[in-house]
């Protein structure tokens, strides 16, 4: 028998697992990623993280054989690379390297919401589905693409992105630096923006009262709160979000035709309103061919799509005999 490990690193907090063999999670951790603290700080707590999993099962640290990591951005599976990870403010972090010396163990690197995808794929709502696509609408807006039973990577690893999808071509500034993208209109951060703008230009009084009468405390989470409570404001904010988000589910499903798409992360947790809208404007904007065999459905996992699938991953190499000692 053996053990891997999981990693999800987001650009709000950095989930751990130890998994044995078959995919059994056995212990884990979550911790805040506090990006603003720097890549040091992000790596140590990585580290930390994973030494915590593993004393926790009290596993000799020869029999866990691979860790994999999921990180936000477009990087280099095979180098290890992560190229730019805009919500981390990340650029050219050799992670492979850097975590292989500190942990002696082998690492593999992909991107958070492909493997997000991957978890839904062989753990979650996604279980014998061959043609999905998961969507992760959080701090960023992820997405990972399962074809003909396979992750697509793309040519070089940059498959997925859609989040920089352009939606509103004059819209706000993204993380990436463009103008209108799906993540810029739909994210969490989008949500926590127009809020903020919507008090600081004297509206929004429910929401700010949900984010505790602090201005700098208005999240996606305060709305959701407020538009829960009957406030009509912070509804439209979330209708108008989740009208953006089904735009681009309605391209997804005009270009690849899956028979599932899977919508996870924090937005999601809103429920009913963020679905409302997606469903709108699918229903207006995806051919009938595309969608009329394709199921939106919740991601299963939940927060833990991530790191199920760093753990899909990691097990998915061992047995093609990739990361054996
Ligand atoms: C990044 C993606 C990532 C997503 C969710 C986006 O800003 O470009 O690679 O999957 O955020 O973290
Ligand atoms: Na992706
Ligand atoms: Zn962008």
């Amino acid at each position: 028998s053996f053990y891997v490990i999981g990693v999800d690193l987001g650009g709000t907090k950095i989930y751990t697992a130890l998994a044995a063999d078959d995919g059994r999670v056995l212990s884990e951790i979550k911790l805040p990623t506090e990006a603003g603290r720097g890549l040091q700080g992000v790596i140590d707590r990585i580290v930390h993280s994973v030494e915590q999993v593993r004393e926790n099962v009290a596993v000799p640290p020869q029999k866990v054989l691979a860790l994999a990591l999921g990180a936000p951005g477009p990087l280099d599976t095979a180098g290890g690379v992560i190229h730019f990870a805009p919500n981390l403010r990340w650029n050219n972090v050799p992670i492979r390297q850097i975590l292989e010396e500190r942990l002696s163990l082998p690492v593999l690197l992909d991107n958070d919401a492909n493997l997000a995808a991957l978890g839904e794929h062989v753990f979650g709502a996604g279980r014998g589905c061959g043609n999905m696509v998961y969507i992760t609408v959080s701090t960023g807006v992820g997405g990972g693409l399962i074809l003909d039973g396979k992750l697509y990577r793309g040519s070089s690893d940059g498959a997925g992105e859609i989040g920089h999808m352009t939606v509103l071509p004059d819209g706000p500034v993204c993380s990436c630096g463009n103008r209108g993208c799906l993540e810029a209109m739909a994210s969490g951060t989008a949500i926590a923006r127009a809020a903020a703008e919507l008090v600081a230009s004297g509206g929004g009084r429910k929401i700010l009262a949900a984010a505790g009468g602090d201005p700098g405390r208005i999240n996606a989470a305060a709305v959701a709160a407020a538009a829960a409570g009957g406030d009509p404001e912070a509804a439209a904010i979330i209708d108008r979000a989740a009208g953006y988000l089904g735009i681009g589910v309605a391209s997804i499903l005009n270009l690849l035709n899956p028979a599932m798409v899977v919508l996870g992360g924090g937005v999601m947790e809103i429920g009913e309103p963020v679905w409302k809208g997606v469903r709108r404007e699918v229903q207006a904007r995806a051919l009938q061919a595309a969608r009329s065999r394709a199921r939106l459905v919740p991601a299963e996992l939940g927060g833990r799509a991530g790191v199920m699938g760093a753990i899909a991953l990691a097990l998915q190499e061992i047995a093609d005999g990739n990361c054996l000692p």
